[in-house]
């Protein structure tokens, strides 16, 4: 056997179990599917929620009973020492954060005339600082470990200008070169930093309709229905698992956004 051939053969797939994950926006659509897999695949959690303390908790539950060590906790990311103090409390309950999935979001429709100074603040602050900033506070100890995953959670609006506004597609675009330069800083230290771009994904706050309503339908994707929050989440798990991938922005929008 030829040593690549026997690199392959013998090389173990390493996998997610025992690692401690934050969760943001845990109490969300995507963030609720992507907590149950990873709580499927052995990982301990920390989950955030804003104004959905009940959706959390119940969560909370359900995954506990897996067997999995799991907190909730509140967090408001509108707020500049949320991020810290989130990384520091999953830290004390939980240990050192391996994967960081930074799902929260906010996205409130306005017109580009419409757009006030505290919309245009609030959204930056909860879909482009916060993330920096858990990055930032994690980043440190997974590079000493050799060992971290970042996903964040952009849309396609970062590539097509969508259709919230301009305050949310100029969020999301930051989240791409965010990803770049991190993910640029820490490859070699065995920590990965990539980005999810979803677009219309049914069944979440964002988007309350049924994936599997055919009149549910905003603008035509070429696959003919919404995205699922399971969807979302088989991806996010792939990326979480795949030490060669990091750097990247995938959109996984039914075609909406060919490129
Ligand atoms: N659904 C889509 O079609 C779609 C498309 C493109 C991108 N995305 C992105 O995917 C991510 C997940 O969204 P989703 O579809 O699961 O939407 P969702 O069901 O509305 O969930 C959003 C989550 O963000 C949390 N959140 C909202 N405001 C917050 C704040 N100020 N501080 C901290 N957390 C806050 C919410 O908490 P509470 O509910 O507890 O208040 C909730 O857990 C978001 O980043 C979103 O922009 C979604």
């Amino acid at each position: 056997m030829d040593a690549l051939l026997e690199d392959l053969v013998t090389t173990p797939v390493l996998d997610l179990e025992g690692r401690v994950a934050l969760v943001t926006g845990a109490s969300g659509g995507i963030g609720t599917a992507l907590a149950r897999r990873l709580a499927g695949s052995g990982v301990d959690l920390a989950l955030t929620y804003t104004s959905h303390a009940e959706d959390a908790e119940r969560l909370g539950e359900e995954l506990s009973a897996t067997g999995r060590r799991v907190t909730v906790m509140h967090a408001d990311f509108t707020e500049g020492a949320a991020p810290r103090a989130i990384v520091r409390r999953t830290e004390e309950r939980l240990g050192p954060v391996d994967l960081l999935v930074a799902a929260a979001g906010m996205g409130i429709q306005k017109s580009w005339d419409e757009v006030d100074f505290d919309l245009w603040e609030q959204t930056m602050a909860v879909n482009l600082r916060s993330p920096f900033f858990l990055a930032q506070h994690v980043l440190p100890g997974m590079v000493d470990r050799g060992y971290g995953r970042i996903l964040f959670f952009s849309s396609v609006a970062a590539f097509t200008g969508g259709v919230v506004g301009p305050h949310y597609a100029a969020s999301k675009s930051g989240l791409h070169g965010m990803t770049h330069f991190l993910a640029s800083r820490v490859a070699d230290a065995g920590v990965t930093v990539n980005a999810i771009a979803p677009a219309l994904i049914g069944g979440t706050r964002m988007l309350p309709a049924n994936p599997h309503d055919p009149g549910a339908l905003p603008l035509p994707i070429p696959v003919g229905r919404l995205g699922t929050t399971d969807e979302v989440a088989d991806l996010a798990m792939a990326m979480l698992r795949n030490g060669y991938l990091t750097s990247k922005v995938i959109a996984l929008d039914g075609g909406l956004y060919p490129y």
